[in-house]
């Protein structure tokens, strides 16, 4: 095992203030220290999640940043540099993925991150790491609101915005798997892609309204929130009564559970947490071709800001991920 120096650096995207993407730019800034029970791992590719742009523009978690200049970035799939013990189920040199906690932690958009080893998991065999890159928090969000929160199963209709997005492309995927009948709102671009996935009905956003189409869902998974196009109480009225609606964009709609409860429906948030027993899960169902990965683009580190323009315009296919170094042999 290697020592642990506090002198060693790194090729980091950083941010020295909150701002436009413009902020962001390539830097050289200390290496993380591995502590206690986390691993040090090499960073091959990260993905770019909204939580990132949102906090680079100061919004997010920005009000968390410790100290600038501050690099982002949630999940990762790289290679392990160093591991807690000797005796540690993980070796040097294995090949991972997971999810960190930024910005209590340094972000992901660097050369090494520093992972407890309850957030990070072998990497699927059959992904490369970019791919592997997009899976670890959009993943994790869309399990941990259709299986754990909303517990879909078999007959139930389930109706997910965004479906063609970041989270919401596996969330349809998860909502099919366990047996769903599912919708789901994109623009018309996205019809064919959604359908491939699993999808049963895709309505046009853009020219249908979605309540008037999907009526009597038992579950909505909202990756919308009520910031655009009041998504979220018109989706009070695709609900049947005693239907639940889990909103992911958390506080775009302060006054959800009361307006639901009016309606007697169900409703909560949910934010995601870095899991490795369930990302093992998930390993699996992607390694046995049960789930799939899309990436929209995979752009070299040095141009995040771009990563960061496509996620604000909000038309990102499945995944944006940013190259750190080349897949190893
Ligand atoms: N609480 C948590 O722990 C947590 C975790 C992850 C994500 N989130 C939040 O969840 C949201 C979704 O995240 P994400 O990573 O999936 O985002 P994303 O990948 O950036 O979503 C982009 C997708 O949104 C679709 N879209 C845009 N406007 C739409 C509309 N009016 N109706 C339906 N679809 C629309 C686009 O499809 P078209 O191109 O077809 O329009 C695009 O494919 C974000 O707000 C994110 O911050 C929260």
């Amino acid at each position: 095992m290697q020592a642990e120096t506090a002198q060693e650096t790194m090729q980091a995207l950083v941010i020295d203030r909150t701002g436009e993407a413009e902020e962001l730019h390539l830097a050289e800034v200390q290496r993380p220290l591995r502590i206690s029970d986390e691993v040090l791992v090499r960073v091959v590719a990260a993905s770019v999640n909204p939580i990132d742009v949102k906090t680079r523009a100061g919004r997010g978690t920005s009000a968390a940043i410790g100290r600038y200049p501050a690099v982002l970035g949630h999940d990762f799939a790289g290679v392990v540099e160093q591991v807690p013990y000797a005796a540690h189920p993980l070796r040097p040199g294995d090949r991972v993925y997971g999810m960190v906690r930024v910005p209590r932690m340094p972000g992901t958009h660097a050369e090494y991150t520093t992972v407890s080893s309850m957030s990070l998991a072998p990497m699927p065999a059959s992904l490369d790491f970019a791919h592997a890159a997009a899976v670890p928090l959009a993943a994790l969000t869309a399990w941990g609101a259709v299986v754990d929160t909303a517990r879909v199963h078999d007959g139930q209709r389930v109706l997910i915005h965004a479906g063609a997005g970041g989270v919401g492309h596996f969330a349809v995927q998860f909502a099919a798997y366990f047996g769903a009948t599912v919708t789901t709102t994109a623009s018309p671009r996205n019809a064919e892609f959604l359908r491939a996935l699993g999808a049963h009905r895709v309505v046009d956003y853009t020219s249908e309204r979605f309540e008037e189409v999907a009526r009597d869902q038992d579950v909505v998974i909202d990756l919308i929130g009520n910031v655009k196009d009041a998504t979220g109480t018109r989706s009070l009225d695709a609900l049947r009564p005693g239907g639940l609606i889990v909103t992911v964009p958390t506080g775009s709609w302060p006054t959800m559970r009361d307006e639901a409860k009016a309606r007697g429906i169900r409703a909560t948030g949910y934010v995601v947490s870095p899991d490795a027993r369930t990302l093992a899960v998930i390993t699996r169902l992607i390694d046995d071709g049960a789930v799939r990965v899309h990436l929209d683009r995979v752009l070299p580190l040095a141009e995040g800001a771009e990563a960061h323009r496509l996620i604000e315009a909000g038309h990102v296919r499945g995944k944006l991920v940013l190259r750190v170094a080349p897949d190893p042999a």
